[in-house]
């Protein structure tokens, strides 16, 4: 990743490197239920700054790096983050994402997705980016159909989140589109 500058926009929206001074919005954003209600467990809830501190020092280690941190207007707003998978699964990679509740049904998580599929297909050898979203989550469904992922599997009754059983939809998007 030498050289590469760790930082994309559209114009509008921008993904970039973690600052460490991020923490302290991080921790303000993602300590709420009604995140939290929709990403696995090991998301803390409550989330504390402390959280955030692991969560991107953990993320700075990474080469490549693969998770990066949301701006709009200038300003950190949520993460977006590429997992890459191993063994035969290795140039697929596992996309997840949240953005803080004031900037929701703003285009922002859509832009950002786009952002980090551009990079993760061009610069990190990836053919595949899939991403697991509870069947309740429609908001997150029609993010990833307006950036061209398609539905691939619904798996039946995958999830147990807060006491309550669900479907996991997958949705995929190819580096070349597949007919
Ligand atoms: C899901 C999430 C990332 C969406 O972010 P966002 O920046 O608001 O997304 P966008 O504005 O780009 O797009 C949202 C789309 O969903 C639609 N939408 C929002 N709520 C909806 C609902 N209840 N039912 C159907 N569609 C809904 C919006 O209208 C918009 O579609 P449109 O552009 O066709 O009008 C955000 O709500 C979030 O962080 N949620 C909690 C964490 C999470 O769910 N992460 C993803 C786990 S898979």
């Amino acid at each position: 990743m030498n050289g590469t500058p760790l930082r994309f926009t559209d114009g509008i929206v921008t993904i970039r490197k973690f600052r460490r001074s991020d923490k302290f919005r991080m921790a303000e954003i993602a300590n709420n239920e009604k995140i939290a209600a929709n990403l696995r467990d090991a998301f803390p809830s409550p989330y504390s700054v402390e959280d955030a501190q692991k969560f991107i020092s953990m993320c700075l280690r990474q080469d490549p790096y693969q998770v990066f941190a949301i701006e709009f207007e200038g300003e950190y707003v949520g993460n977006i983050g590429l997992h890459r998978q191993d063994d035969v699964y290795r140039k697929t990679a596992e996309l997840g994402y949240f953005i803080g509740e004031p900037w929701w049904n703003r285009d922002i998580t859509t832009r950002a997705v786009n952002l980090i599929c551009d990079y993760g297909f061009r610069e990190l050898d990836i053919i595949k980016i899939f991403s697991g979203v509870f069947s309740f989550n429609t908001a997150s469904q029609r993010v990833l159909v307006k950036c061209g992922f398609v539905l691939e599997a619904i798996l039946k009754s995958a999830v147990i989140k807060n006491g309550a059983t669900c479907d996991e939809y997958r949705y995929a998007r190819f580096s070349t589109p597949k007919v």
